[in-house]
């Protein structure tokens, strides 16, 4: 948290596991506060689609690095669909329709394993965050990204809750996949987020944490207005 003294960062940094409910939330939370909402993990499937569509091997870190220097991503208004909280172009190409493909989340994790690439990510990250008036939703926001934000929250949930929103999520964009698949899924990306050497999943200093597993969406999103009220209130007024 910041002291009393420094100029207040209007950004609110929102990391979890995969599931534990940040998009939702942040969605909600911004349109409450008239902030900007940027979820970076669309920048992360933006850049794996591209490199997949390229031919890119993904053990090819030097290549998946370069790649990641020379596009341009552009984040602009959310489809009319709804479905994702905005859209993405990459070199020009939207890639917005694509964020959800099988491919894309097979490999999404190995390509923001690579430091290269995270590099890159969080730079362009942290010029969306000096602009202010934002909620930042990803892995390392608190950790990385903004770990000066007005305020951080780590939000968690167990992994059949996740599980069963995960199923729920992708059934909503037209991905009807077993529950026991999705789960397994689940398991094998947590390890692999907080387990990779570059920026792993962790609960920031300073950060609160809250489990989502008995909570509904609204309740989810009323805890968190509340967790502003209690320990930020400044960014509501
Ligand atoms: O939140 P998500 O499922 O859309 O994230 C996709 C992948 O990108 C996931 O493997 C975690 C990773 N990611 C990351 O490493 N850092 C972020 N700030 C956001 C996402």
């Amino acid at each position: 948290m910041p002291k009393p003294s420094q100029p207040l960062i209007r950004v609110i940094a929102i990391d979890g596991p995969v599931a534990s409910g940040k998009t939702v939330v942040g969605r909600e939370l911004a349109a409450r506060l008239g902030w900007r909402m940027l979820d970076t993990g669309i920048m992360y499937r933006a850049l794996t689609w591209y490199a997949l569509r390229e031919g890119i091997e993904l053990e090819d870190h030097v290549k998946l690095a370069e790649t990641a220097r020379a596009v341009t991503i552009e984040i602009g208004a959310p489809p009319s669909d709804g479905l994702e909280t905005a859209s993405i172009l990459i070199d020009s190409e939207d890639a917005t329709a694509h964020l959800r493909e099988p491919q894309v989340e097979a490999s999404v994790s190995s390509v923001a394993a690579v430091p290269g690439v995270r590099l890159q990510m969080v730079a362009q990250q942290r010029e969306q965050a000096k602009r202010g008036a934002l909620v930042m939703v990803g892995r390392d926001i608190g950790t990385v990204v903004v770990p000066d934000a007005a305020l951080k929250i780590y939000l968690t949930a167990s992994v059949d809750a996740r599980a069963e929103r995960r199923a729920r999520e992708m059934h909503a964009h037209g991905r009807d996949i077993p529950l026991a698949i999705v789960h397994d899924e689940i398991v094998r990306r947590d390890g692999r987020d907080a387990n990779r050497d570059a920026s792993p999943l962790l609960v920031a200093a300073g950060a609160i944490e809250l489990d989502t597993t008995d909570l509904d969406r609204d309740a989810v999103i009323q805890a968190v207005i509340d967790l502003v009220r209690k320990h930020a209130p400044e960014l509501l007024s």
